[in-house]
This record gives C-alpha cells, sequence and structure tokens, in this order.
C-alpha cells in the first residue's frame, strides 16, 4: 500500500470502482435483456403467418423497442418504383391504419422524380435509394430532406413530429423490400420526445433486418402456396379439357365438397355437431378434391369418352355401314347378271320382290345395329342372338369371303348396358388407383399429407363394392364419402354433357336415394344434403331453371 494514500481516499476509490462495476453491470444485463427482446421478437416475427399482422407485429415491435409514438411501414412496389404504405400507427393521434385495420389509400412515395431523377429529398426514399440509415432528432430542423408534408400533416392534426428514425429493411439477398420509419422516442416519463439513440438505432437496424427476413419467408410461402395452387388448378382443369364428356367437373366438384364440409362445420345439431374440420383440414379437402381424377390423365380417350359401343378411335359403325353397302351392291350385280342370265339358267332366276324384300331386311339389320351400337339400354338376350345372326353373313373382301361382324364387333355390340365392355371399364376404373399413385408419390407437406388418400378414395362404396381398394365402412375417412356424393351429385346433374341433359334435382336426388339404400353412399352426409338444402344452394348456382323442379323430401328417402 502507498505511504501517500489516505484511507479514506481507498473509501471513496472502493466507493467509485462498486459504482463503475454496477453501472458495467446494468448496462450488460441492459443490453442482454435487449438481446433477448430482440430474439423474442424475432420468434414472434418468424411465427407469424398471416401478413397483415406480421407487418402490424414488425412496427408494433419496433416502436416497443425504441419506445417509439409513431410507426409507419412501406413495402417496396413490385417495379421497385415506389414506397407503398403499409402500416402507420400513432398512439398520441390514436392511428392504427393498414395491415388488418384495411388497406391505407395514400399516393406512395415514388424514389423516382417526375424527370427520370432520384428522389433524395424523401427522407424513405432517400433511405431506400441509398440504403443509410437515417436519425434525425428534429425533422423541422433536418435541411438534408424536404418535411414539408409531415408539417402539412401536423398542422392538420396538432401534432409536432420531432425525432425520427428511418431503417431500411435488407431480405436475404441484400435488396431492400421496405422501410421502416419511426418517430418520436418517448423519454421514460412518456411525455417528451427525445432523439433515437445510437443504441437504439443499431438493435432496431437488427430488428429490421429480423422483420426483413420473415416478411421475405412469408411472401416466398405465399408464392409457393399460389403456385401450387394454380397448378392443382391447371391439372385439374387440363383432365377436364381433356374431355368434351367431362365439362368443369373438377370445379363444380370441389365447390360442392366445400358446401357439404363448411355446413359440417356450421351444423350445432344431429350426427356432424361435433365434427369440425380446421382450416388446415378444410383446404386439404379441397385440394383433394382438385385433384381426384387426375388418374384420367392416363386413360386413353377412346376409352374415357367412349359414346358408343362400336368406338374406339372412330365409331366403327361406319366400317360396318361399308360392308353393308358393298353386300348391298354385290347383291344387286347378282340380281341383274342372274336376270340377264335368265334364259339360259331359268332355275337361277331371283324375282324382283325377293331381292327387293333381301335389301329391305339388309337395310332393317344395318338399322338395329346402328340402334344396338348407340342403345344405352339393356340388350337382351334376343337382341344379342340378332346380332350374331347378322355377323354370320359373309361378304367378299379381296377376293375372299369374311364374316360381315368380326368376334370383337360382337363381344362390344353384345354389351349389355352401356358403351363399355369389361376390360375397358376396368381401365377406367382404374383412374382412381392411378390418382392415389400418381399423388402419393409427391411430397405433400404435413398439412396436405391426407390429400392421396382421400382423392384415391372417392369411388369407394361403404358396402366394400367399390374400387380401387374395396374398402368398407369405417375404413373409408370421412372426406372421402364427402368427396364421393359431391363426385356422383355433380356427374348426375352436369348439363354441359354432350350425351344427355342433366338430371332435375328431384331425379338426381332420388337416384342417390338409392346409393345411400345400397349402402354405396354415407346416410348422414346424404341426410344433410338434403335437410340443409345443399343441393338447392348448389342448383342455384349451377343448374339451369328447367333443372330445379320441385323435391318431394318423403319420394327421395
Ligand atoms: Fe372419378
Ligand atoms: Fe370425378
Amino acid at each position: 500500500m502507498a505511504d501517500n494514500v489516505k484511507f479514506t481516499d481507498y473509501d471513496e476509490i472502493n466507493c467509485l470502482l462498486n459504482d463503475v462495476v454496477s453501472s458495467v453491470r446494468d448496462f450488460t444485463e441492459n443490453q442482454l435483456e435487449q438481446i433477448r427482446r430482440l430474439t423474442q421478437i424475432g420468434v414472434a416475427l418468424s411465427a407469424e403467418r398471416n401478413i397483415d399482422r406480421l407487418l402490424e407485429l414488425i412496427v408494433e415491435e419496433a416502436r416497443r423497442f425504441t419506445n417509439a409514438d409513431g410507426g409507419t411501414l412501406y413495402i417496396m412496389s413490385g417495379d421497385e418504383k415506389a414506397l407503398q404504405f403499409e402500416i402507420v400507427q400513432n398512439d398520441s393521434l390514436n392511428v392504427r391504419m393498414g395491415g388488418t385495420a384495411g388497406e391505407i389509400t395514400w399516393p406512395p412515395v415514388q424514389l423516382y422524380n417526375e424527370d427520370g431523377t432520384l428522389n433524395y429529398s424523401n427522407v424513405s426514399s432517400y433511405t431506400a435509394l441509398s440504403g443509410k440509415t437515417v436519425n434525425i432528432s428534429d425533422v423541422y430542423h433536418a435541411e438534408k430532406f424536404n418535411f414539408e408534408g409531415t408539417r402539412k400533416y401536423d398542422s392538420e392534426t396538432g401534432y409536432r413530429s420531432r425525432s425520427m428514425l428511418v431503417i431500411p429493411m435488407r431480405n436475404h439477398e441484400n435488396d431492400i423490400i421496405g422501410i421502416l420509419q419511426l418517430l418520436n422516442a418517448q423519454d421514460s416519463s412518456g411525455g417528451k420526445a427525445i432523439p433515437f439513440s445510437v443504441e437504439s438505432q443499431e438493435l432496431t437496424e437488427s430488428l429490421a433486418s429480423q422483420a426483413a427476413i420473415a416478411l421475405s419467408n412469408n411472401s416466398l410461402i405465399k408464392d409457393l402456396e399460389n403456385l401450387f395452387e394454380s397448378f392443382v388448378k391447371t391439372i385439374a382443369t387440363a383432365i377436364d379439357e381433356k374431355s368434351p364428356y367431362t365439362g368443369d367437373h373438377g370445379r363444380r366438384v370441389v365447390d360442392l365438397t366445400m358446401l357439404i364440409a363448411n355446413k359440417i362445420n356450421e351444423v350445432k345439431n344431429g350426427h356432424f355437431k361435433d365434427i369440425h374440420f380446421d382450416k388446415y383440414e378444410i383446404n386439404e379437402l379441397r385440394i383433394a378434391a382438385w385433384l381426384h381424377d387426375v388418374g384420367k390423365v392416363a386413360i386413353p380417350e377412346y376409352v374415357m369418352d367412349k359414346s358408343t359401343k362400336l368406338k374406339t378411335v372412330f365409331d366403327r359403325i361406319e366400317l360396318l355401314r361399308t360392308r353393308f353397302e358393298v353386300l348391298k351392291r354385290d347383291m344387286n350385280i347378282d340380281y341383274l347378271k342372274r336376270k340377264q342370265d335368265k334364259s339360259e339358267f331359268s332355275d337361277a332366276e331371283v324375282s324382283h320382290e325377293d331381292y327387293n324384300h333381301e335389301v329391305k331386311k339388309l337395310e332393317e339389320d344395318y338399322e338395329f345395329l346402328v340402334a344396338i351400337n348407340k342403345s344405352a339400354d339393356f340388350i337382351s338376350d334376343d337382341n344379342i342372338k340378332r346380332v350374331k345372326a347378322i355377323a354370320s353373313r359373309k361378304w367378299m373382301m379381296d377376293g375372299g369371303w369374311q364374316v360381315l361382324i368380326n368376334d370383337d364387333e360382337i363381344q362390344n355390340l353384345s354389351i349389355r348396358r352401356g358403351t363399355l365392355t369389361d376390360e375397358e371399364r376396368d381401365i377406367i376404373n382404374n383412374h382412381a388407383a392411378i390418382t392415389f399413385k400418381m399423388l402419393s408419390q409427391m411430397p405433400f407437406p404435413k398439412k396436405l399429407k391426407n390429400v392421396p388418400i382421400y382423392a384415391g378414395s372417392h369411388h369407394e362404396c361403404l358396402s366394400g363394392e367399390g374400387y380401387p381398394q374395396g374398402l368398407k365402412g369405417d375404413e373409408i375417412s370421412l372426406q372421402a364419402r364427402i368427396l364421393a356424393l359431391a363426385d356422383v351429385f355433380e356427374a348426375l346433374t352436369a348439363r354441359d354433357r354432350p350425351y344427355r341433359k342433366g338430371n332435375t334435382l328431384s331425379q338426381a336426388l332420388k337416384i342417390l336415394g338409392f346409393m345411400v339404400k345400397d349402402n354405396h353412399l354415407d346416410a348422414d352426409i346424404f341426410d344433410l344434403f338434403v335437410k340443409e338444402k345443399i343441393y338447392l344452394n348448389y342448383a342455384k348456382k349451377e343448374l339451369s331453371p328447367s333443372q330445379i323442379d320441385k323435391v318431394e323430401l318423403e319420394k327421395i328417402k
């Protein structure tokens, strides 16, 4: 210990040291607290998915952080020529604009003057163009910038704008995507505007960069969602466009599915009173509805759109017509020949009546085949016998006798109901399996993970007679059952199919009723569909007035 230091000096030095240590501790703790806050804000910002709330949160947190009375958030326009007002907040003036409070209609701040020069006179524009933070203690004495607008606003509101902190917000690519402007930092008593300190400037710059990242993440996610959404719709539309027989099927099945699902969420009584789809589940079902027939992309059109029994790429009834014409021509030649040769071969004469009778019979046979080819009704055993009898007739081609109708044509003309052979029906039914196969190979995010299951089960029946898996009862999800009913009802009522008119409401509901009785469709969904008049809401939008007939409920259940 030095001799010239008095005891009291040590006390003072100790005191001084203690003060220094405690100030350093206070300062460090304060810094740590600020950093902790900054981290919390970062977490909160990155968790917010609602863009309006996110924008508000950025201004709210930045203001709280700097104790600022006001704050404005500008976002760079798409063409990078202007700053659009997104959020305006001011506590003293009780102002909350933009975000969840609705769009701000103020004109954007232009980054370029009318003569094309850069607009450095506006402080926000300057920050956006230069990328530099501006910290002003009193805007009324800042000569570098034009604050006429601010003064005008102040004179209208009685406010006094003073300190201002303007910070650029940069994304991960270092592009400026917005400007954060804070106004009038408050002293600790809250009554007086003070300048923004260098520390608060630095911390707010950190906050702004976190906010910029959260904003770009948000918009990247939105962009991807939009891309995905339009991709899904494009695929569904392409499937519908592929065939004139499907019209606007995809979009209408989505609408119907949503009507049913939203009604399930709405009802407070009955079977569905405790069932609620959250917004993610609704979205998952909506996407499944859009994609439910995606497997049809792999089904050849000539099978998908087979409108007559003999149709392949073209309708083979035309081949039959040619053969009948050849046959008729040969009969005629034969008749004329025999007539000419009558004197030599009297026994070979064919009477005119007989000839006419034969030609008439041939024409009737052809007309019969035309009718069978187009028929959607049940084909009887007698008719099939007649097809086979006609088929066995011979006609001459390339100098040899050929059967009039070959085995494959007989098989097609003998289809009992509709236009499809069993093999062709299998090919079409396979679209549901292909839907599942295609979709299950796509890396759907967690919130859409059930899309392949719902979409791939839209032709399953509760009875187990559906396809592709033959699932039964509870094995079929509620979502897939909704989709199944929507799919059938749309098909029954569609009025844009070239081969038939859409059923009326009462006819369509009656058929649905039968399908419920046969345990194909879900009875509770059907009850809701009828009781809550979902069919009518849909019909008003999609069906022609002539289809909207009176529905007598007792007749459809
Ligand atoms: Fe389907
Ligand atoms: Fe469908």
